[in-house]
């Protein structure tokens, strides 16, 4: 028997059973809050932690478990949680993990989310983090060797230039200084990069984006080390219970079997989309790591399989990026990524417009950006799109 199956296998063959009543092909939907007890000393037992089952569905669900076990299946790693939102994976995973006057060490862009989270809320509650300027190991370095930080927050590629943090190096200086790594890996999905393998501890997904891959379902996922998700589930899932739905987890359960052929679609489509636009006079400039003359090129062909479905451009102005949005017939004007219709956005003006220009500035963000997620279209289609609202 073969030992290691490739990822699209992996992502049609999951580990578990989960109906061994009627062995349904897919995993049932346990949509039910609790589950009853055989007995009161078997209903003692499940809650008190002396017999595994289940009980109640914020502290677990088989249709949830199904999908945590499915993720970890595919990122190589011990354990997961999912979450009603990618932001509820973010913060419940900081907050279980960094202390109330601890410090956080973060790549230099960041999804403005993520961003506001770190610089507006958190200090409130004594959390401060430090934002790199730029994202060379030397500079992990520097500030590890001043400062002890409780937690370094890398998201790469990062939404939305698409800059590249070597993760490895990262975790190999993270390591001398004791410090835990967490990776939001929502732009590569485990289809094209694998953060645990290169030494991160912890890895989170806005799963709402290519996990779902459908636009119907705002969910999050931590997944690592099973100390550290054991953790995060005490302390923060259970406690605070920003849970996914049974019916939201099965919908993910369900786009993470397709996740390997989508992502190659997504991925082959934008290639031709960045390398159009690269060739394009009204274009100044391209972010798509698969592009040679991208500056994180040499990162991504080291740690990516393949550069993701999301293409970053800039025109001349506000005006001109504006002016592209509104006439593009295909791409849809709305937020997010990773579904199969393809999506186009201002970010200074929309996803980021809570950054203050000085931010926008540091994180690279002009005023004439436009993200576009790109769908499962044929591509010579999306670049006749582009073609003419770029006229
Ligand atoms: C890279 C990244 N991380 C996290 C999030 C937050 O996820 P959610 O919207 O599911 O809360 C997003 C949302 O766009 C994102 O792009």
């Amino acid at each position: 028997m073969k030992k290691h199956n490739h990822f699209e296998t992996l992502c049609i063959h999951g580990k578990g059973k989960y109906d061994t009543l009627h062995h349904s092909v897919v995993p049932p939907i346990y949509q039910t809050t609790a589950f009853a007890f055989e007995s009161a000393e078997d209903g003692s037992d499940l809650f008190t932690g002396h017999k595994e089952g289940y009980f109640y569905s914020r502290m677990g669900n088989p249709t949830v478990e199904a999908l945590c076990c499915q993720l970890s299946h595919l990122e190589n790693t011990e354990a997961s949680l999912a979450f009603g939102s990618g932001m509820a994976a973010i913060s419940s995973a900081i907050m279980s993990l960094v202390p109330v006057g601890g410090k956080i060490l973060a790549s230099h862009t960041l999804y403005a989310g993520t961003h506001c989270l770190l610089t507006r809320s958190l200090p409130g509650r004594d959390i401060i983090t430090t934002i790199v300027e730029n994202d060379e190991p030397e500079t992990y370095e520097h500030y590890l060797s001043r400062e002890s930080f409780d937690l370094i927050y890398l998201e790469t590629p990062s939404n939305p230039i698409l800059s590249l943090v070597d993760i490895e190096a990262v975790c190999n200086l993270a390591r001398d200084f004791s410090v835990p790594v967490m990776v939001d890996n929502t732009f590569a999905t485990p289809c094209f990069q694998k953060p645990a393998e290169l030494g991160a501890e912890l890895i989170v997904h806005s799963a709402t984006k290519y996990i779902c891959g459908h636009g119907d379902v705002i969910a999050g996922m931590v997944t690592g080390r099973k100390d550290l998700i054991q953790k995060i589930r005490d302390d923060v899932l259970c406690r605070f219970g920003p849970i996914i739905s049974p019916f939201d987890a099965w919908l993910l359960l369900r786009g993470l079997k397709t996740l390997a052929v989508r992502m190659d679609r997504h991925a082959a489509n934008a290639a031709k989309i960045a390398d159009f636009l690269n060739n394009h006079p009204k274009v100044i400039n391209v972010y798509y790591p698969g592009l040679s003359d991208h500056p994180g090129h040499d990162i991504a062909c080291r740690q990516m399989s393949g550069f993701g479905g999301v293409v970053s451009f800039e025109v001349k102005d506000k005006q001109a990026g504006c002016s592209v949005m509104n006439k593009v017939k295909l791409f849809t004007r709305a937020v997010s990524i990773g579904e199969c219709d393809s999506l186009i956005q201002h970010p200074a003006s929309i996803t980021h417009s809570s950054l203050k220009d000085c931010e926008l500035k540091a994180a690279g963000i002009s005023p004439g950006l436009i993200r576009l997620s790109i769908g499962l279209e044929h591509a010579d289609d999306l670049i006749e799109d582009l073609n003419e609202a770029l006229e």
